[in-house]
């Protein structure tokens, strides 16, 4: 069976171009790899009292519960003020508590940023792999995926018009599933 990918995307937004590579990343994975996007607008603010006192909201719990069983992760994020949008930060952080309890540890992970601008999301991108080496998130080095200029990149259908760019997410695809493959938790 292909290994189990829970997808979580830094953006709200209905027509967020990052959902949308999120959604072609899948397409591309084909039976490789199974994805699974992961609702993250729902979860409170990291209170760590709700931990602590043991009345962790009913939304912590159940984002627990649906991450912990996957093989691996993957985030696709925007750029928000040169970092990661709060929301994602919010997720890795409620993911990563209580103490010792932690869904991300030991899962291999792959980041891919994703801009209309011409940085490409560099920086929310290596924001991100900071947290990732504190959580124990052994994560895909290469290839890297800045992927700017998106609004030029996806047509009103919300697919790649260009071969180059489909080309290079499959290779990223292919590179993860290995990735995935050697660094699966035992
Ligand atoms: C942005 N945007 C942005 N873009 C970028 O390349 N670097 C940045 O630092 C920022 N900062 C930023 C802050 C805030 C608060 C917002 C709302 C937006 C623009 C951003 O890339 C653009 O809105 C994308 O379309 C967001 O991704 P989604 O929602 O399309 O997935």
């Amino acid at each position: 069976t292909p290994a189990s990918v829970a997808v979580f995307v830094g953006s709200l937004r209905k027509e967020s171009f990052n959902r949308k590579i999120a959604d072609i990343l899948a397409e591309l994975a084909g039976d490789s790899l199974r994805f699974e996007q992961i609702e993250i607008g729902n979860l409170p603010h990291y209170n760590q009292d709700l931990d602590d006192e043991g009345t962790p909201p009913a939304q912590w719990t159940a984002f627990r519960e649906k991450v912990a069983p996957f093989d691996a992760v993957l985030f696709v994020t925007p750029e928000y003020n040169r970092s990661v949008p709060a929301v994602l930060k919010n997720a890795l952080d409620v993911g990563s508590r209580p103490y010792g309890k932690s869904v991300w540890d030991g899962k291999p992970g792959a980041v891919v940023s994703v801009s209309p601008g011409a940085i490409g999301g560099f920086g929310a991108n290596h924001h991100l792999r900071q947290a990732l080496v504190f959580l124990n998130v052994p994560t895909l080095q290469q290839p890297e995926a800045y992927l700017g200029g998106v609004s030029k990149l996806l047509g009103d259908d919300g697919k790649l018009q260009n071969e180059g760019t489909k080309e290079f997410l499959g290779k990223f695809v292919k590179a993860f599933a290995d990735w995935i493959a050697s660094n699966k938790k035992s």
